[in-house]
């Protein structure tokens, strides 16, 4: 007779067998890596621990079922890089990683360890959605792991990973979580997809053109990452997190930094153009002030008049949102008020002090912004700086004009300390726009109106356009030499390590949406 033990290690058996050379081709020939491969990859070796690797499928009585364990999901906790952090992979061998009411029980248990335990989730989304023979099971279960998204954010921080398809509702786990990652050419995300695409508005488009990672990356701004494939996919998950706390009681993690911490960059005194309408790149005023020129941008082909991303200075975490003049020439539009609200709410959820590098001529004009309700999203991003509570410092390179002045961290809004480059133009708009109204008569009547703008905008510069009223006003704090720029940032850094602000009494906030 079989004794206790050896049925343990035959039904050990037996999941060790389900791993075969057929299942590992099928997905390595769609380019595509296992669920089990992906948890390797993801968890420092031998630390991860599987939960509820026997679950099966549910039987059903229409449709295929499954004998395999696992339920079409791999769950568990391991170390990354030293830290513990949940996971659940989908294994798309299985139904299609299709979600029944074992998978979704699964995928919720560790959502509840993670947030008990006040550690990260990390979800490998690569599934066929819920699953069609469990019917309204698999939609309940899909409700309950939204439930858990949503009571989780803010709270530990939620990451997901697209590896395979994410179609219909399973979008919406991702979309509650704090950062999305695609892989090239073998993910895609769609809350409808083709053939629905097709029957309801005639139109054909490959899911690709749909809701690949081109999509995403780009256009829609859904996903903040994308990777060429699996492995890479999984190394800039854990380069994510090495900058973020486990959780929202906790600060991000100090490291000792190799780069001196005075080191000035006399070369940032010239990088501003002679020439205000000429634009220069924001990425070299990033790279030359942060700890070893490393900067590890959100978003980054999403609205790219904004630049956004982690970094460190003096060893510090520190999340920059920084204006990008050779886009747009830096204006904010819809797309980058949203982008960079949402990056500041994140960055105030998990202690994370703010930099903001202000290059902006304004708010980006036309029927097209103004229709589609740049009023309501610009806002998100006063409010979203204004809510935040962490450390704020503010540094304006060049143009702070108008209402754009006041959305990026100004000091009225909150800002904690607020410096300006000698280049800076602080003002309520730039000098045509003031010139045209203030000197409108003037200038209808003079013999040669354009000498006699050159000279109002000349006088205007220097009279009003400067940064020198704003810091005698004390509406910035300092003028600052710009090769100077990392030592000063690093010193009010540290002086707000204490920083302790509350807010009034409230439910919720209300940002506009
Ligand atoms: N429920 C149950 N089984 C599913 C499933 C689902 N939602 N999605 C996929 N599967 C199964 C398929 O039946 C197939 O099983 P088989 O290998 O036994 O034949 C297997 O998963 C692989 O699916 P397949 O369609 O062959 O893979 P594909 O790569 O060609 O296409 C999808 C992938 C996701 C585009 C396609 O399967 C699909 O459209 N699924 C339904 C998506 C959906 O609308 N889900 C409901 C959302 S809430």
């Amino acid at each position: 007779m079989e004794s206790a033990f050896d049925k343990f290690l035959n039904r050990q058996d037996k999941l060790l067998k389900q791993y075969n050379q057929k299942y590992f081709d099928k997905q390595h020939n769609k380019g595509k890596l296992t669920a089990r491969e992906r948890i390797e990859l993801l968890f420092d070796p031998d630390t991860f621990e599987e939960l509820d690797a026997y679950t099966p499928p549910a039987s059903v009585s229409f449709g295929k079922t499954s004998k395999a364990y696992g339920d079409g999901v791999i769950t568990g906790f391991g170390m990354i890089n030293g830290r513990q952090v949940y996971a659940f992979a989908q294994d798309f061998n299985v139904l299609g990683g299709s979600l029944g009411s074992g998978h979704a029980a699964k995928i919720i248990k560790v959502q509840d360890m993670a947030l008990k335990t006040g550690s990260p989730i990390v979800g490998l989304i690569d599934s066929g959605g819920a699953r069609i023979q469990e019917g309204v099971a698999s939609l309940s279960g899909y409700a309950n792991i939204f439930r858990r998204n949503v009571l989780s954010s803010g709270v530990i921080p939620q990451i997901s990973a697209i590896m395979g398809p994410a179609a219909g509702g399973a979008v919406y786990s991702p979309a509650l979580t704090d950062f999305i990652f695609m892989t090239k050419s073998t993910s895609y995300m769609f809350v409808t997809g083709p053939d629905v695409v097709k029957q309801v508005l005639n139109e054909d488009v490959t899911p690709e053109q749909l809701g690949g990672a081109s999509v995403h990356g780009t256009k829609s701004g859904v996903a903040d990452f994308v990777f060429n494939d699996d492995e890479s996919t999984i190394q800039g998950i854990k380069m994510l997190l090495s900058f973020l706390p486990s959780n929202n009681i906790e600060n991000p993690s100090y490291l000792k930094p190799e780069d001196a911490i005075d080191r000035i960059d006399e070369s940032l005194r010239d990088i501003i153009p002679a020439d205000p309408d000429k634009p220069y790149n924001i990425y070299e005023v990033i790279d030359s002030i942060v700890d070893d020129n490393k900067f590890f941008e959100i978003a980054g082909n999403h609205a790219q008049n904004i630049v956004t991303g982690f970094a460190r200075m003096g060893g510090f975490v520190i999340g920059i949102v920084a204006n990008q003049p050779q886009t747009l020439a830096g204006t904010l539009d819809i797309d980058s008020s949203v982008k960079a609200a949402r990056f500041i709410n994140i960055c105030n959820s998990f202690n994370i002090p703010i930099l903001t590098l202000e290059d902006v001529p304004g708010f980006l004009p036309g029927m097209d912004q103004e229709h589609a309700g740049i009023i309501k999203h610009g806002a998100k991003l006063l409010y979203a700086y204004t809510f935040s509570t962490v450390p704020k410092i503010t540094v304006v390179l060049r143009k702070a004009y108008g209402g754009a002045f006041i959305v990026m961290n100004s000091k009225g809004i909150g800002g904690d300390f607020n410096f300006a480059w000698p280049s800076a133009e602080i003002a309520v708009m730039g000098p045509e726009g003031a010139i045209a109204i203030l000197y409108r008569k003037e200038l209808a009547e003079a013999d040669d109106p354009v000498k006699l703008k050159k000279e109002f905008a000349a006088k205007y510069r220097d009279e009003i356009a400067n940064p020198y009223i704003a810091d005698e006003k004390g509406y910035v704090d300092e003028v600052i030499d710009p090769a100077h720029t990392r030592p000063k940032v690093i010193k009010v850094l540290k002086s707000l390590d204490k920083k302790s602000i509350s807010l009034p009494r409230r439910k919720h906030g209300n940002i506009p949406l």
